[in-house]
């Protein structure tokens, strides 16, 4: 064995040349950094304007009463925050099969819009549109007497309540419910009532019918009364059908497209992506891939922060543009500047 450069076998191609410091290695990722800009924070407003309500299978995030929000998201403003994206919680008010608080002036996302808007006015805000909060039987749309969706009495439901949203002063709707067309029958609905260019449509394109939402369904108290949301929601291997849907909500004027969850999707994120280069991309890392995180962190497998950036980094270079993300928070105190 001889040592140094009277070796016999040298590499033709030299990696390590180009990785040997951290200025190197940065060049290699630019696309992928993560600032305040790439991220939007989902929040739970429920009816009791002072309450603060921690919701235990999603350790450090509560459910917030509006007056609690606003100190909760001044922080976050102050450290950049640019977006949020708000679902309702109810508890006293009743569901029934029509979902009526869904857009009922008792509801507390159309009470909290306009306060949102005075106190933060440089703030982006997105609403979820679904039925499923405020229906009895828990379902995203209208049902018939057999319990299957009923599609078009949904898009006219849905698309009421998205407007009521937009009136209210959403910047941003995006409806989760899966229904067909409702791109379309929101769109149409915001443009017949002067909205067109005052409000965008992020559209949940690929949203799966996935295991990881159980914490979320616990948060924001919309469990299905009876079987599950697989007649609407897509199959986790169907990444045809995915593409299918971003295909179609873009043809009826999507806005923003959007692929959920994240992580065990972001093979279906980098096909919707290039599919579809000139609309921005969201992803939602949901409530299960959030609890799991931080279960591990906690067990001691590995340390939360280069975890996490490690997986935001993954899902930005799989094609998102915005990653929607309870992390948000700490997320934007770890980026802020250290003087
Ligand atoms: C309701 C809705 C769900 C999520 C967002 N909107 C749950 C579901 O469809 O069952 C999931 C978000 C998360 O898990 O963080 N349509
Ligand atoms: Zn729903």
């Amino acid at each position: 064995m001889t040592g140094g450069t009277s070796f016999s076998v040298e590499p033709k191609h030299f990696l390590q040349s180009g990785i040997f410091n951290q200025t190197l290695r940065d060049w290699h990722g630019l696309n992928y950094e993560i600032s305040a800009k790439n991220l939007m924070y989902p929040v739970f407003i429920v009816e009791d304007d002072n309450a603060v309500q921690p919701i235990s299978s999603m350790p450090g995030i509560s459910r917030f009463g509006i007056n609690k929000l606003k100190e909760h998201l001044q922080i976050a403003v102050e450290n950049g925050l640019s977006s949020v994206l708000l679902f309702g919680v109810i508890d006293s008010l009743t569901k029934d099969d029509n979902a009526s608080n869904a857009d009922s002036k008792m509801n507390p996302v159309i009470r909290a819009l306009p306060k949102l808007r005075t106190w933060f006015p440089n703030l982006t805000i997105a609403c979820d549109v679904c039925l499923c909060p405020y229906s009895s039987h828990g379902h995203c749309g209208i049902l018939r007497q057999d319990g299957t969706i009923e599609n078009s009495a949904s898009l006219e439901r849905i698309s009421d309540v998205a407007l009521a949203y937009a009136m209210a002063g959403a910047h941003i709707i995006a409806p989760s419910d899966m229904m067909d067309g409702r791109i379309g029958a929101i769109k149409a609905k915001l443009i017949k009532n002067d909205l067109g260019n005052k409000v965008a449509v992020l559209s949940y394109a690929a949203k799966f019918a996935s295991n990881f939402y159980g914490p979320f369904r616990d948060a924001g108290k919309s469990k299905p009364a009876f079987g599950d949301r697989k007649r609407y929601q897509l199959p986790p291997a169907g990444a045809g059908l995915a593409l299918r849907a971003a295909q179609r909500d873009v043809d009826e004027g999507a806005d923003m497209l959007m692929v959920k969850p994240g992580t065990a999707y972001a093979d279906v994120l980098r096909r919707i992506k290039d599919a579809h280069p000139d609309r921005p991309m969201f992803v939602y890392q949901v409530s299960g891939e959030y609890a799991m995180i931080l279960a591990g962190a906690k067990a001691g497998a590995f340390k939360l922060r280069p975890v996490l950036m490690e997986m935001l980094g993954g899902l930005r270079r799989a094609g998102a543009d915005v990653i929607i993300t309870y992390f948000t928070p700490l997320i934007l105190e770890w980026l802020k500047p250290k003087n």
